[in-house]
């Protein structure tokens, strides 16, 4: 609710060559060292950006949660198409930009130094953010399961040093992410497919946003699968437009039938693909 600069603005979409010296996220040119993390919303929900973890999860419950309403099969992106679809609305996109990275590489990113990043940031033990906090840097430790590259990146530089090593270096590194909704748009509505376009196939990189005082995306990538990205131009019922980045996993084949994807769309692994969309405050890097 505070930043307004880009919040619901429409059709913002970021394809952008980091290489040539764009840059996907603005910086925050803050000096006055204020980094708030995201804040849970008051009725105790967790926070929007949460969905997708929510969305990714195995509960039997899951397809009952709105925000588990993106998945799709490449089938079902027509033009003209209608379908309904989860967008969080952000309420302060700055919290999902890059700072520069001079201001975050010397902070140490584990959780061996959570108590005196606790301290840093001014949070109690207790608190829900030293919460957060704990999990994201948890997330960031993961041991990569074989055939995987993972990690989390605080930085374009350290998100395009970690690209380059899966892509290969001097190659053009490109992020696309969703657009943004409107605050009077709703999270749930039924949109219909005005155009798309497909950008990528093959390797690429998921980086989702962890919730943490400055921003962190836990990036991933997994060698010898196939996958995907469109862009989809979509409009809401209530007219709204958007960009959405809808990444497809081709191979479905090893997953679990108890998948989310398979539940709400009654498939079994290995029967089609499984895409979702993706929520503004995610994205995916390219080469
Ligand atoms: C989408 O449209 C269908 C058919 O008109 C309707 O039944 C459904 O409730 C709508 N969904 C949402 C989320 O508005």
């Amino acid at each position: 609710m505070r930043n307004e600069f880009v919040s619901c603005s429409f059709l913002l979409l970021l394809f952008v060559s980091l290489a040539t010296g764009n840059v996907a996220a603005s910086h925050m040119d803050d000096d006055d060292g204020v980094l708030l993390l995201p804040r849970q919303k008051e009725d105790g929900h967790p926070s929007s950006h949460m969905g997708m973890h929510m969305a990714m999860g195995m509960d039997k419950d899951d397809i009952l949660n709105p925000a588990a309403k993106v998945f799709a099969t490449i089938k079902d992106i027509v033009v003209g198409k209608t379908m309904p679809i989860y967008f969080p609305c952000i309420e302060n996109p700055t919290t999902y930009q890059f700072l520069p990275d001079q201001k975050t590489h010397h902070i140490p990113l584990s959780s061996e130094h959570l108590p005196e990043l606790l301290r840093f940031f001014s949070f109690s033990l207790d608190s829900h953010q030293a919460l957060a906090m704990k999990q994201t840097l948890k997330i960031c430790e993961m041991e990569a399961p074989k055939g995987e590259a993972q990690g989390c990146v605080t930085s374009l530089e350290s998100l395009v040093d970690f690209a380059e090593s899966i892509f290969g270096p001097d190659s053009q590194v490109g992020v696309v992410r969703s657009s943004l909704i409107s605050k009077s748009t709703p999270v749930l509505q039924n949109y219909t497919v005005v155009e798309f376009k497909e950008i990528s196939t093959g390797k690429l990189i998921a980086c989702h946003n962890e919730p943490y005082p400055y921003a962190v995306y836990y990036c991933h990538f997994q060698w010898g699968t196939v996958n995907k990205v469109f862009m989809v131009s979509l409009v809401g019922e209530n007219g709204d437009e958007l960009n959405a980045v809808f990444l497809c996993h081709m191979d479905t084949s090893s997953w679990s039938t108890g998948h989310i994807g398979f539940r709400l769309l009654g498939l079994m692994p290995g029967e089609s693909e499984i895409c979702h969309f993706f929520p503004a405050y995610d994205m995916v890097v390219v080469p």
